[in-house]
């Protein structure tokens, strides 16, 4: 029965695919030829080792060109600012495919993620105030006792006072799951303490899991759209993979109900709330808190709010743990800008008299704010993003452009049913906007004092920068995010340094990007951890 419906999915979905690349007139845009009749040149962009084709074809064919997407399906690859403006702020033409919505519903529930049109709207509206300055500011606290813990428990792996080889993948993968927990769910996960639960577990296995089911969630699309028929007739297919992950999206599901159920009570004044999950300040009570306040026809669903919880533990975890990583590992092979950034810590607390770097210090050091920047830069944990065209189009272009055919145009046609994917990894990179030493992992180009113009074309919602997306959709997370990192970077480098192992690292592309040792199927990122003695700025020595 099962195996039937998955067949008939199949067989819609390739009708569907062939009438569709019929139907499109042919684009005028140069590109890569096809690598295979099936997957185009899907499998290279999104394969382990996709950013090389992403850097390749950027190089070869400039800032917009096509390729072949699934059964011939012709797509657009961009890293024009101006194409990528219209966009992004165009969400009522340009929407997220419908692969994404769809998986995204299936996992994560009927919240911001999955949403559309309205849905996303009415649910932005509600959980923007949540995540504004104010708000964020007040997790500062909360953030500061997990980068402790994980500070606390580092030092325990430690021999002595000699370097030793940590997996700190392991650890910063833990820490984000705690951050994402305790400031967004109001819920300690407890995952720097090692007690691996379900949830724990079907978190970090989520995004492994789901790579390794990617053929199927293509097929969701054509399947019967009710969300809980959808998951019992996946339940039936004999894959090992595919029971594997609706096992995690259950525990993850469950779970979510079980923290909202106790959110719940608490906001209403029936439970006391716990200090060590949030204080009531987290971004799920404030969510609850807001939605109680809200009348009957603007207050969301209860899945609606359980969906919420998942959306920000999905897109918050390991997208801040592979910032956190990237910006040690940099670090490594920079004992001076670690010496640096250690002093400017040490002495802003001093200079304050803080016992900790509060809010407002964090964002106002210089070199740490320019290393993140930098970093977020160089390495966004998120390279690229796609949405579909809903009505035939033109987008523009930043400059005059020759096409094959040796025309020149300045914005480019695209048919309804098109899906463009947007290089982040292209923007951050171009030189034409940050200069020829693009590619160089240069913090001080963010202190410099002449302010480049054209930095300002860049849609962004962060330093200039297309890392956490542009317009209605953009990262809603950004403020969050950029705290977590400073927080936990300003409390390990004032007590280890850091150095590279001589291991050879390489970072794979999934739905982020992760670390790998060469050779080595899991993720990881062994760095060589030293302590030194807390606020101490004469016990440096670099090694
Ligand atoms: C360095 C860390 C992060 C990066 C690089 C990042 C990047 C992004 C990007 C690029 C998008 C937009 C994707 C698109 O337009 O298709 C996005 C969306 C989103 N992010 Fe983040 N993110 C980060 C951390 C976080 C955190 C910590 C949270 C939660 C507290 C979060 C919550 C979300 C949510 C809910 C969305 C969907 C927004 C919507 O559809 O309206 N992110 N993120």
């Amino acid at each position: 029965m099962a195996l039937a419906f998955l067949l008939l999915g199949l067989g819609l979905f390739i009708i569907y695919k062939v009438i569709k690349c019929y139907a499109l007139p042919p684009l005028i845009l140069a590109g890569p030829p096809s690598a295979s009749m099936i997957t185009g040149n899907l499998g290279q962009i999104f394969s382990a080792g996709g950013m090389k084709y992403h850097g390749r074809f950027l190089e070869e064919y400039g800032r917009i060109f096509q390729i072949h997407g699934l059964l011939g399906d012709v797509q657009i690859f961009t890293s024009d600012c101006a194409a990528i403006s219209a966009i992004l702020n165009n969400a009522e033409t340009f929407t997220h495919t419908e692969e994404y919505e769809n998986i995204a519903h299936l996992i994560l529930g009927p919240g911001l993620i999955g949403a559309k049109g309205p849905q996303h709207k009415r649910l932005r509206k509600m959980l923007n105030p949540i995540f504004s300055t104010s708000n964020i500011r007040e997790l500062t606290g909360s953030f500061r006792g997990i980068a402790n813990k994980l500070r606390d428990r580092l030092a325990g792996q430690l021999e002595n006072d000699s370097p030793t080889k940590i997996n700190v993948l392991d650890w910063l993968s833990r820490a984000a799951l705690d951050l994402i927990g305790v400031g967004g769910a109001g819920y300690d996960f407890h995952a720097i303490d090692e007690e691996e639960s379900n949830y724990t577990k079907a978190a970090k296995d989520l995004l492994p899991t789901l790579t390794s089911i990617s053929a199927i969630t293509l097929l969701i699309p054509y399947l019967p759209p009710s969300l809980s028929f959808r998951r019992r007739l996946l339940h039936w297919l004999p894959w090992p993979a595919l029971r594997k992950f609706l096992d995690i999206i259950d525990t993850m599901d469950m779970t979510a109900w079980e923290v909202y159920e106790v959110k719940r009570r608490q906001v209403l004044g029936k439970e006391v709330v716990d200090q060590k999950e949030g204080g009531g300040k987290d971004v799920m009570s404030l969510a609850i808190a807001a939605n109680e306040r809200a009348s009957p026809d603007t207050a969301l669903a209860h899945e609606e709010l359980v969906a919420q919880m998942s959306d920000l533990i999905f897109a918050g975890q390991d997208t801040t743990s592979g910032a956190l990583c990237r910006t040690l590992q940099v670090l490594s092979t920079r004992p001076e800008l670690q010496r640096r950034l250690r002093t400017e810590i040490i002495e802003a607390k001093q200079a304050k008299g803080l016992a900790d770097l509060d809010y407002e210090t964090l964002n106002s050091v210089p070199l740490l704010s320019a290393v993140c920047q930098e970093v977020l830069r160089l390495y966004p944990p998120v390279t690229w993003f796609d949405r579909t065209a809903q009505a035939d189009t033109f987008l523009p272009l930043t400059s005059s452009l020759a096409t094959p055919s040796g025309k020149h145009i300045t914005s480019v046609p695209i048919s309804k049913g098109t899906t463009v994917i947007m290089s982040v990894f292209g923007v951050n990179r171009d030189k034409s906007i940050w200069g020829e030493d693009a590619d160089e992992f240069r913090p001080e180009r963010w202190v410099e004092k002449e302010r480049d113009e054209k930095r300002a074309r860049v849609p962004s919602v962060w330093s200039s920068l297309l890392t956490f997306g542009a317009g209605p959709m953009a990262c809603i997370g950004v403020r969050y995010a950029i705290l977590e990192l400073k927080v936990v970077l300003s409390t390990l480098l004032e007590s280890f340094e850091f150095a590279a192992t001589g291991d050879k690292i390489e970072w794979t592309l999934s739905f982020t990007m992760s670390p790998h040792v060469k050779g080595q199927d899991t993720p990881g990122l062994p760095l060589l951890v030293r302590r030194i003695e807390t606020g101490k700025l004469e016990d440096q020595v670099i090694y």
